[in-house]
């Protein structure tokens, strides 16, 4: 399983850092929803999802948090604690997002806007899904 992860262009100068993410130049997808977690108590297990056809990137842009990534037939934990770093998901991926550190602040961009049909969220059911892919 191929893990895409995105390393953000930090404009840093004598004033802190920035970073600027643009639809197509940063970021592969059109950037319909930005939906952001904080305040994740110790222990909690996100996710725990797949989509049909949405795709994201999820920068970790305080703190640190730990992304299983599971397609299926192979299962990845990749460890976000950049600003400046993004994880790529395409569709048709299981993930969880676990080991949030108090501070923690997980920002997701979105291919799509909220749409619960686009969800599935029982692993029998993306298994099922994937196989028909
Ligand atoms: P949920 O899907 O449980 O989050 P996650 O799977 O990432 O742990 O979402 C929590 C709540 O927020 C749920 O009531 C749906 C709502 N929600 C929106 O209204 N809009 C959104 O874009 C998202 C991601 C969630």
């Amino acid at each position: 399983m191929q893990v895409v992860k995105y390393v953000f262009q930090p404009h840093g100068d004598e004033r802190g850092q920035l970073v600027a993410l643009e639809e197509f130049k940063d970021i592969p997808f059109t950037i319909k929803r930005v939906y952001y977690m904080y305040d994740t108590i110790a222990d909690v297990v996100r996710g725990k999802h797949a989509h049909k056809s949405l795709e994201q990137i999820l920068v970790c842009i305080h703190g640190s948090c730990k992304i299983r990534l599971d397609n299926g037939r192979e299962q990845k934990i990749i460890p976000l604690e950049k600003p400046y770093e993004g994880l790529y998901v395409p569709n048709a991926m299981w993930r969880e997002m676990y080991d949030f550190s108090p501070d923690a602040v997980l920002m997701v961009l979105a291919s799509e806007l909220y749409d619960e049909r686009d969800y599935i969220r029982d692993y029998d059911e993306f298994l099922e899904f994937i196989q028909g892919d």
